[in-house]
């Protein structure tokens, strides 16, 4: 049968205490209501419609950004009356679907497909998702009788006895779409709370001699089917997105040696046999790929590793490609543009940003080397910095390939060193240097022979004069 998904995602989110609706929250550097899409488009349904109420520009435009070929309409609640009024307001975009409708709600970012497709095998004309919880908290309670599922009645219009029942609504249904529009259209508001409740239809159905049945999950199970209400629920959403990924990665190969100490976003990937360390990020679009090391702390944001590359504690790159067997830190910092091809090495405190850094590079410390181009097997000395912006533009250095910067040099730019020069240490370069020639600015080196002894007698001399005076 046809399938459709309508996935509610208009209320605002209160207890989240935030300007930002709470289905814009991340969950593992991805918003919350993407966790959501991405799970419904596993299901290949003819439709998505989102119900959008608050932000609801905002909302669209981050789903769009992310599926932009993707069959999603958007219905906006304006007021939001109630989870049935919600799903009513996807009855125009649905309104030439038969079929089965799937209704989630924004805020489940770790539902899984897997999951969901188990409502698929159940043969109930409605079937939905229950959890076995400890106390049943602010969730509607699932009542039963010989029948099987008989109604759900949330917890403000519990009685005392039904508010003891710990087997809950998670919000999750798959309804037939006939009876789903149909039914909606008789919902009363009249409840403790004044609202449309979607959870009347369960009764309805019933009445109308249709068959329910409730899939109730306990444990772990029922874990991944609890919504984000507040920062406390985010963290918890969090934690089990974060298990999944690195197990996932821990299956394709990778080893980590603090599963729990490392931060990683919904869109990376790393190759086989690479290890990382603990108090890693790897976020947004970053790629690792075989045999690489990542060194306890370092943090990569949309950084593209080649194999075997080794990033020693505490680097910070960003936006950056590293070639092959490349070694980077420790404490190095990699910014946006910065290009290191194979077996560069950088070690401590050095810095790079829109900077080429051909093969075999080496600039072991302390140097800034921003746009700047730097030939195949160059040396770069300690506390080398190109000085690359006068206060109004930025320009380029061009080093050639096989040259020899010395420690403590300054290259003004522009500025062109070439093919095996030589910089002497400490100069400071402002015109080009041709290749092959040594260039040193530094002045010469004086030797003043007895200095200190004659220094030392002035003082002495000094200090007898003033002490007779007294
Ligand atoms: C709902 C269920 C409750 C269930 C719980 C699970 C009803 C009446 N109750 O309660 O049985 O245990 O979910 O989390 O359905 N929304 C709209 N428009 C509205 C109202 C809600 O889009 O008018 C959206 C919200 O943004 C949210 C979702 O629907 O994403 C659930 O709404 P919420 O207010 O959290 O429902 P609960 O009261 O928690
Ligand atoms: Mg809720």
């Amino acid at each position: 049968m046809a399938n459709a998904v309508v996935i509610m995602a208009a209320g605002l989110g209160t207890r989240m205490r935030s300007e930002r609706i709470k289905v814009l929250h991340e969950v593992a550097g991805r918003s919350m209501i993407l966790w959501c899409v991405e799970t419904a488009l596993a299901l290949n349904p003819d439709r998505i419609v989102l119900v959008l109420g608050h932000q609801r520009q905002a909302v669209e435009a981050v789903v769009r950004a992310a599926y932009p070929n993707a069959p999603i309409s958007i219905a906006v609640q304006e007021q939001q009356l109630g989870t049935a009024h919600a799903v009513l307001c996807a009855k125009e975009a649905l309104a030439d679907f038969s079929g089965n409708v799937f209704i989630l709600s924004g805020d489940v970012p770790t539902l899984s497909v897997e999951t969901l497709k188990r409502l698929d095998a159940s043969s109930a004309d409605v079937a939905m998702f229950g959890m076995r919880l400890a106390s049943g908290a602010n969730y509607g309670r699932l009542i039963f009788d010989d029948g099987g599922l008989a109604e759900i009645v949330e917890a403000r219009d519990c009685t005392p006895e039904q508010l003891k029942v710990r087997d809950v609504n998670s919000g999750i249904y798959r309804i037939q779409s006939e009876f789903l529009f149909d039914a909606l259209q008789g919902v009363s508001s009249n409840n403790a709370q004044g609202e449309f409740y979607l959870t009347d239809l369960i009764a309805e159905s019933r009445k109308r001699g249709l068959s329910t049945e409730a899939i109730v999950l306990e444990g772990d199970a029922a874990a991944e089917l609890e919504g984000v209400n507040d920062r406390i629920d985010l963290a918890k959403a969090e934690a089990r997105i974060q298990k999944t990924l690195v197990q996932a990665h821990m299956r394709a190969g990778v080893t980590f040696l603090a599963p729990e100490r490392v931060r990683l976003e919904a869109g990376v990937q790393i190759g086989a046999d690479s290890v990382i360390e603990p108090d890693v990020a790897l976020l947004q679009h970053t790629v690792v790929g075989a045999k690489c090391v990542i060194g306890q702390g370092a943090i990569l944001k949309n950084a593209k590793l080649a194999d075997g590359v080794l990033i020693k504690p505490y680097s910070h790159i960003e936006d950056s490609q590293i070639g092959d067997h490349a070694q980077v830190g420790p404490f190095a910092r990699l910014r946006p543009g910065s290009i290191l091809d194979r077996d560069v090495r950088l070690g401590n405190f050095v810095e790079t940003k829109k900077s080429h850094l051909h093969e075999g590079v080496k600039a072991g410390h302390l140097s800034y080397l921003g746009d700047a181009d730097i030939g195949a097997g160059t040396n770069i000395g300690a506390g080398t910095i190109t000085c690359n912006y006068d206060g109004v533009s930025k320009f380029q250095t061009v080093i050639g390939k096989d040259v020899f910067i010395g420690s403590d040099s300054q290259l003004v730019a522009p500025v062109v060193v070439e093919d095996g020069a030589y910089v002497g240490a400490g100069t400071t370069v402002t015109d080009t240097v041709n290749a092959g020639a040594l260039a040193i600015s530094r002045v010469r080196q004086r030797q003043i022979e007895g200095w200190v002894e004659r220094k030392n007698q002035a003082r002495e001399q000094a200090r007898k004069e003033s002490g007779s005076k007294k």
